[in-house]
């Protein structure tokens, strides 16, 4: 099962702000769901308490420490390493081809030595905010496919949409 992590990312590194993103793309909010859809999608507990629900379409998976946190409409499990194993099993069951980490930092930083693909969002710009993505370790990543887009209507700054593979 490939294991890919999924990121909106500023250039400074910022992807959140008071548990929230901090910027509304909604061209970015459409390539999430299109990329995302049907596979299962693995986060922490404070990112799961940023959505308003359960993301449908996918197995919502949310990693806690607390022993009887309930997210009603997804899984719980108590490390990232029983989420990865219960997202394979659901995609096996799927047909899916790939799970999907999708934050938020603190989970990023502990996936990332273990995925296979990156789905990350470049937001050109510097943002304000409290929630970073680690730097990406030098020469572990190829990028495979890029496109680029500029602001123009509701998405107020110049974005890409970057895929990367491990070496
Ligand atoms: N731009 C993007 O693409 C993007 C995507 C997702 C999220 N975000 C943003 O990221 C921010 C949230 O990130 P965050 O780092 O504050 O929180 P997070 O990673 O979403 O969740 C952190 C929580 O996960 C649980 N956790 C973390 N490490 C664990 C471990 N080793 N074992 C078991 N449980 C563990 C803990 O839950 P308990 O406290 O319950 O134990 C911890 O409080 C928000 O601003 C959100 O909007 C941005």
């Amino acid at each position: 099962m490939r294991r890919a992590l999924m990121v909106a990312r500023a250039r400074n590194g910022c992807i959140g702000r008071d548990n929230k993103l901090p910027w509304y793309l909604p061209n970015d909010l459409k390539y999430f769901k299109q990329v995302t859809f049907g596979k299962p999608v693995v986060m922490g507990r404070k990112t799961w308490e940023s959505l308003k629900g359960p993301l449908p379409g996918r197995t919502n998976i949310v990693i806690s420490r607390q022993p009887d946190y309930v997210a009603e409409g997804a899984r719980v499990v108590e490390s990232l390493d029983a989420a990865l194993l219960l997202a394979d099993q659901i995609a096996v069951i799927d047909g899916s081809e790939e799970v999907i980490v999708m934050g938020g930092a603190e989970i990023y930083r502990l996936a990332l030595p273990q995925m296979e693909r990156l789905y990350i969002t470049e937001v050109h710009a510097d943002v304000d905010g409290d929630a970073f993505f680690p730097e990406l370790p030098a020469g572990q990543w190829l990028e495979q496919a890029r496109e680029d887009f500029s602001a123009e209507g509701p998405n107020p700054y110049d974005y890409s949409f970057v895929v990367y593979r491990r070496r």
